[in-house]
């Protein structure tokens, strides 16, 4: 099955520090965000990447989508104050009947192999999420005391992509919007709405790149990949 691609962009990169956009970072010489799209641009399945990028930064985008040579860019819009308004952008500009995929522009390591389970599952479900079980004890804690140990086996960490049909993420971003609801990730706006949302073992090198330390895990990610091709 065919799907489209969301993928917001247009962050700040704060905690990454790098005094720029994380999205233009180099890995092995090319920004951070080409390695995402080549991975979209190459899965066979994907028909069309939308692509949300802060405003100002929508020209430089389009150049290196460009100097690159990805294909299925179809649009770069403008993103949003926070992540949900960008992806709800690149939702809109979409049309009905299709599966739809959200995919962190910062996760440059999803394998083609865990998409095609997750577009799978979400023509299934209506929902799919990729996500790997905690290995940490999670407790939930409340000014320094431990409240509560949480039941590990129930714990999973949550990744990107997410998966689910056109009508039903349309719906739960509109009226998120509406009642000004904000969730952590597309698939709570799903489950607020109630709908079910299903769960699909991914693997730990999904990684965001979020703070410094990441780049160095990304940079053995890579060494690793190159000696398996
Ligand atoms: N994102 C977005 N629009 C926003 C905020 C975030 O499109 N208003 C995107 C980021 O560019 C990133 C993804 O959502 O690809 C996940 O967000 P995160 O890792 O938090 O990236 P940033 O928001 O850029 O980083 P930080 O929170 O450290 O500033
Ligand atoms: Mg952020």
């Amino acid at each position: 099955m065919n799907y489209s691609v969301v993928i917001p962009a247009a962050g700040q990169g704060k905690r990454m520090r790098a005094g720029k956009n994380k999205q233009f970072l180099e890995l092995r010489g090319e920004p951070l965000i080409i390695h995402t799209l080549r991975l979209f641009d190459e899965d066979a399945s994907c028909e069309q990447i939308v692509l949300v990028a802060n405003q100002d930064e929508i020209e430089t985008m389009r150049e290196l989508v460009k100097q690159y040579g990805i294909s299925k860019v179809s649009a770069i819009l403008k993103g949003g104050k926070e992540r949900q308004d960008s992806v709800r952008h690149g939702i809109e500009c979409l049309t009905e009947d299709q599966i739809v995929l959200v995919h962190d522009g910062a996760r440059p390591f999803i394998t083609h192999e865990v998409i095609s389970r997750l577009v799978t599952n979400a023509m299934k479900h209506g929902a799919a999420i990729v996500a790997v079980p905690v290995k940490d004890t999670i407790k939930r804690v409340k000014e320094g005391l431990v409240m509560e140990t949480q039941k590990r086996e129930e714990l999973w960490s949550v990744q990107t992509p997410q998966a689910f049909k056109w009508s039903l993420i349309s719906e739960a971003h509109q009226k998120a919007c509406e009642h000004n609801v904000i969730g952590t990730d597309d698939a709570s706006l799903v489950e607020w709405l109630g709908h079910e949302v299903s769960i699909v073992e991914g693997d730990y090198q999904n990684i965001k790149l979020t703070t410094p330390d990441d780049l160095l895990f990304a940079e053995a990610i890579l060494t690793e990949r190159e000696r398996k091709r």
